[in-house]
């Protein structure tokens, strides 16, 4: 669907409670779902994303019952999975492939994984190569990319002490969730935090997992013990609606129910050293942190964000971007090649619609250079590509444009938020 909005001056008012976390939507299922027992998920996120993840379990003989905005995993444990009939269509979700990935090389059934046109061109070497070192079968096509086939380890797998050359959550959850099947323990080491969902939840299960600084040790051959989990609001998704409300004069929006674990909340950090107006209430800490948000409008300066902070804002950088553009000064983003891999090249999709906004980035190394200070963004016809976070950025600066924009594919936010346009309709 092509979406036509209209640039306003008058700014956004209201309430909105964001949608359930999309990362740890997926994670309570795929856990849920390898631990002894039932496990019961509220708030569960029912994106096409989170959903595809949902359906592979099913497809391995897992029982996962819908009830209202809640589901129902009944774990069969560590070795419960029985091999699906069909390939493991995985959609959109690079998550999903990687993470299942590392359940999927401890079973003893072989099994294909392929999903959409984005994710069958996202590289899979990065999982192929350490869950290789630790003995399992798992190949891909041409240069490591999907489809994934895995075959059952012949010899059963081995713990590694694996130091991960990119600092990604989902790299580390594959070799993580291997490591619940190796035999001796499992050491992953990343170059800089990532988000730590799977360390949480896999310690809320009773694994035997540690992690000090930036190394988490697992130890295999443990069964994990369901208990029920409370999925928080998503940060990635409350992102679009905090830059947007920053950025439009006269704005004063509240988000209820934002989570606010300290490896995700990059963007906020960021935000708050440009002189956002972000106040934080109802902090409620638990096995995943939340709180409430008020924004106003404010006015931005530019900053440096150091490649080692950029895993905290990995996927609202696109958005960032649109912040930046707003502020007063230069920006710059370092540590951006991790963006070219993302659900499209995100680097050059926001460049694409940026020229059409009548706005630009400069790239140089590996960093962006934005030149901040940019008035109203024209209005244009803007293109999703496919990619949700590239449409909602897209809306925002639509938002704050001179007149009339299109977004092209605008349907692809529900990959990871099916009720975008209705919360930022509520909004206005
Ligand atoms: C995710 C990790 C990030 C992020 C993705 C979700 C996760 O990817 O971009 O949207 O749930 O683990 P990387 O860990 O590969 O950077």
């Amino acid at each position: 669907m092509d979406w036509k909005i209209l640039g306003r001056g008058k700014g956004l008012k209201g309430e909105v409670v964001v949608p359930p976390d999309k990362s740890i939507s997926h994670r309570a299922v795929m856990f849920g779902a390898i631990a002894r027992g039932e496990c019961r998920v509220d708030n569960f996120l029912f994106s096409e994303d989170c959903v595809a993840t949902l359906e592979a379990f099913r497809s391995m003989g897992i029982e996962i019952v819908r009830d209202d905005n809640s589901l129902i995993v009944r774990g069969k444990g560590l070795n419960g999975l029985v091999s699906s009939p069909t390939k493991l269509y995985l959609g959109n979700s690079g998550t999903s492939m990687r993470i299942i990935s590392g359940i999927l090389v401890g079973q003893d059934f072989q099994i294909e994984l392929i999903g959409d046109e984005s994710l069958s061109n996202r590289p899979m070497r990065r999982i192929i190569d350490p869950l290789t070192l630790m003995r399992a079968d798992i190949r891909g096509e041409k240069d490591g990319l999907p489809p994934l086939k895995i075959i059952p380890s012949k010899e059963g797998l081995l713990g590694i002490d694996y130091v991960s050359p990119v600092a990604s959550a989902q790299v580390k959850s594959s070799i993580l969730a291997a490591g619940l099947y190796a035999s001796g323990q499992t050491v992953v080491t990343e170059p800089f935090q990532s988000r730590d969902h799977t360390e949480r939840m896999l310690k809320y299960f009773s694994a035997d997992i540690k992690t000090v600084d930036l190394t988490t040790t697992i130890k295999g051959g443990k069964e994990l013990s369901p208990k029920d989990i409370h999925v928080p609001g998503d940060v990635s998704s409350a992102a679009f609606f905090i830059v947007a409300a920053l950025i439009i004069g006269g704005s004063e929006i509240y988000l209820r129910n934002v989570g606010f674990n300290s490896t995700r909340t990059g963007l906020i950090s960021v935000l708050d050293r440009m002189g956002a107006k972000i106040e934080i209430e109802n902090h409620r800490s638990g096995e995943e942190p939340t709180c409430d948000m008020r924004i106003s409008s404010s006015r931005l300066k530019g900053t440096i964000v150091e490649k080692e902070e950029l895993p905290l804002l990995i996927d609202e950088v696109p958005i960032m971007i649109i912040a930046a553009l707003k502020a007063e000064g230069r920006t710059v983003i370092s540590g951006i090649s991790e963006l070219k891999v993302k659900e499209t090249d995100r680097v050059k999709t926001m460049k694409d619609n940026l020229v059409r906004l009548g706005a630009d980035v400069a790239e140089k190394d590996d960093s962006l250079i934005i030149e901040g200070g940019v008035g109203r963004f024209d209005a244009a016809e803007l293109n999703s590509f496919g990619d949700h976070r590239i449409a909602m950025s897209m809306a925002v600066a639509a938002l704050n444009a001179e007149g009339e924009s299109v977004i092209k594919n605008i349907d692809c936010a529900r990959t990871s938020y099916p009720k975008f346009i209705e919360d930022l309709e509520k909004l206005q």
